[in-house]
C-alpha cells in the first residue's frame, strides 16, 4: 500500500490503476481507525480492484469549540489496518493541499432540508464542510464507489443525495454499524471517555433497541416512546441533544404508516458527543 500526499501523487496512481482496467472504490476517513473502518475498506476491497482510503481531518466541518485540535492522529496504526482490510492506496493530504487558497473563499456544496435539524442543528455548518470535502475528494479519486458507514446516518443521506443531485457517477454504498460487545456502536471519538463513561455509554444502543422493539411490535406512539427513552438516557447521567423517529430517507419525522424507519440519537457524555441510530425496515 502507498502513501501519498499530494493530488498529482494521487491522480497518477488512480490513473495507472484505470489504465490496467481496474475499477476504483474510495474511503474518505479522519483516521484513528477501528474496526468499523475496516469493514468499510474491506466492503470497498470485495467490490472493486482497487481501494483508495483518505485521511484528512477537515476544518471546515469543526465548529467553534470543537474536538478540531484533539482529534487523534494515528497514521503508523492507520496505515498497518488499512493495508490489513485491504487498501491500495492511502492518500493523507495536509489542509495546504486540500485548501490552497484558503477556506474562507473555498466554494461550498450545500444539501438543503437533509443538512438541517438532527446533527446539523447543533453542528451549523458541519453538513456543508463534510459535503464540501467529500465533492473535492470525489473529483481528484473519482471512483466508481465510495463506502460510508451508516452510524453516520444523517451524513450518509447528505452525500447520497448530492451525488444524485450533482449527477456524480459514484456508487454511495452505506455499511452497517460495527459495534462492541455491549452494543456501543464503535467511534473515534469513544476514546474520549473514562472508564467510567465507557461503561454508561452503551445505555444509548440500549434505548434504540428498546424503541425499535417496541415499533417492531407495532407501537406508533414515537412521542411516548422518546419520552421514556430520555428519561432512561438521563437518568444514566447523559445530557440530551436528540432523540428521534424519523422517516429512513428524507429524514422528516416519522408517521404511522411509514414502512423504511429509523431512530436516531445524539447526546453528550461529559464532555464528549455521542451518536447511533437504528434503521427499521417494517414491511412485511
Ligand atoms: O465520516 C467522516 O469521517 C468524515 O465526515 C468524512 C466523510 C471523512 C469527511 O471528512
Amino acid at each position: 500500500m502507498n502513501t501519498v500526499k499530494t493530488v498529482r501523487e494521487l491522480r497518477a496512481a488512480v490513473a495507472r490503476a484505470r489504465s490496467e482496467g481496474k475499477r476504483i472504490g474510495f474511503v474518505p476517513t479522519m483516521g484513528n481507525l477501528h474496526s468499523g473502518h475496516a469493514a468499510l475498506v474491506s466492503k470497498a476491497a470485495q467490490r472493486v480492484d482497487f481501494v483508495v482510503a483518505s485521511i484528512f481531518v477537515n476544518p471546515l466541518q469543526f465548529g467553534a469549540g470543537e474536538d478540531l485540535d484533539k482529534y487523534p492522529r494515528t497514521l503508523a496504526a492507520d496505515q498497518e489496518k488499512l493495508l490489513q482490510a485491504g487498501c491500495n492506496l492511502l492518500f493523507t493530504p495536509t489542509v495546504e493541499e486540500m485548501y490552497p487558497d484558503g477556506m474562507a473563499g473555498q466554494t461550498r456544496v450545500s444539501v438543503p432540508h437533509l443538512s438541517e435539524g438532527l446533527c446539523g442543528a447543533s453542528r451549523p455548518g458541519h453538513f456543508e464542510g463534510v459535503a464540501t470535502v467529500v465533492s473535492k475528494l470525489f473529483n481528484m479519486v473519482q471512483p466508481d464507489l465510495a463506502v460510508f458507514g451508516q452510524k453516520d446516518y444523517q451524513q450518509l443521506a447528505v452525500i447520497r443525495a448530492m451525488a444524485h443531485d450533482l449527477n456524480m457517477p459514484i456508487q454511495i454504498i452505506g455499511e452497517p454499524t460495527v459495534r462492541a460487545d455491549d452494543g456501543l456502536a464503535l467511534s473515534s471519538r469513544n476514546g474520549y471517555l473514562s472508564q467510567e463513561q465507557r461503561a454508561i455509554a452503551p445505555v444509548l444502543y440500549r434505548s434504540l433497541s428498546q424503541i425499535a422493539t417496541a415499533i417492531e411490535a407495532g407501537d406508533r406512539d414515537f412521542a411516548k416512546l422518546r419520552a421514556e427513552q430520555i428519561r432512561h438516557i438521563e437518568a444514566a447521567g447523559l445530557r440530551m441533544d436528540y432523540l428521534e423517529v424519523r422517516q429512513g430517507q428524507h429524514l422528516r419525522p416519522a408517521t404511522a404508516e411509514d414502512r423504511d424507519v429509523v431512530i436516531l440519537v445524539a447526546a453528550y457524555l461529559g464532555a464528549t458527543r455521542l451518536i447511533d441510530n437504528l434503521h427499521l425496515n417494517l414491511n412485511p
